[in-house]
């Protein structure tokens, strides 16, 4: 059975390889449609893939507004505006007030260069080498208001090497990230994937972390 492409959105601050690997996976064969990127950085490299993409971008500076709940609204209002079934966080650097994360409960979702609940926020890949962690990974997850900590939807995983930098793991870090987003988009898209009480669901049963390594 074919369905209509999945519209998402996807929001950025900066590089966008990830939005790189979502347009790539579309080019090849997954069924969603990316209706607009929103960047919150004028300068982000990210924007200039979308349009090389010929994907409508929109720049909303959060400097230009007073509080982040006006940020916020500016946000939700452009992203309604475009009809979109999904919000994709890609490398997107501002927090999100509750009102915004309650309005698109279930619709909202975030990589995260760790294993979380393992270090929300920034310097992931610092924190594990200072910590000599043998694991490090990435997550995919539904947006709650707890920062980083929302329902798990997949996560990925890489063995840390004796001679590996924060820089060296970023790197592979981001190879993990391309695989497993288009793919849990992929889930999205075919309408595998749903939340129910802040457990995620596949195929209508609790899916626990579902791995992919
Ligand atoms: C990724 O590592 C992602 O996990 C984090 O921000 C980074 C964005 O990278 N949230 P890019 O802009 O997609 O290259």
């Amino acid at each position: 059975m074919t369905t209509n492409p999945l519209p998402i959105a996807v929001l950025i601050s900066g590089n966008g390889s990830n939005l790189q690997a979502i347009i790539d996976a579309i080019t090849n064969g997954l069924n969603a449609t990316i209706k607009i990127v929103i960047s919150n950085n004028a300068d982000a490299f990210g924007l200039r893939r979308a349009e090389q993409a010929e994907i409508p971008t929109k720049i909303i500076d959060h400097t230009a507004f007073k509080t982040r709940e006006a940020f916020d609204d500016a946000l939700k209002n452009c992203i309604e505006s475009y009809d979109v079934q999904l919000v994709v966080l890609a490398g997107f650097m501002r927090i999100l007030s509750n009102n915004f994360v309650e309005h698109f409960h279930g619709r909202l979702i975030n990589i995260h260069p760790s294993l979380l609940p393992k270090y929300p926020g920034l310097h992931t890949h610092e924190k594990v080498i200072e910590n000599k962690d043998k694991k490090h990974g990435i997550t995919i997850h539904f947006v709650t208001n707890d920062l980083d900590l929302g329902p798990i939807i997949a996560q990925s995983k890489l063995s840390v090497d004796p001679d590996d930098t924060a820089a060296s793991l970023k790197e592979k870090i981001h190879l993990l990230e391309h695989r497993l987003y288009p793919k849990v988009l992929e889930w999205i898209s075919a309408g595998r994937l749903t939340l129910q009480n802040d457990h995620v669901l596949i195929d209508g049963r609790q899916a626990g972390n579902v791995e992919i390594s």
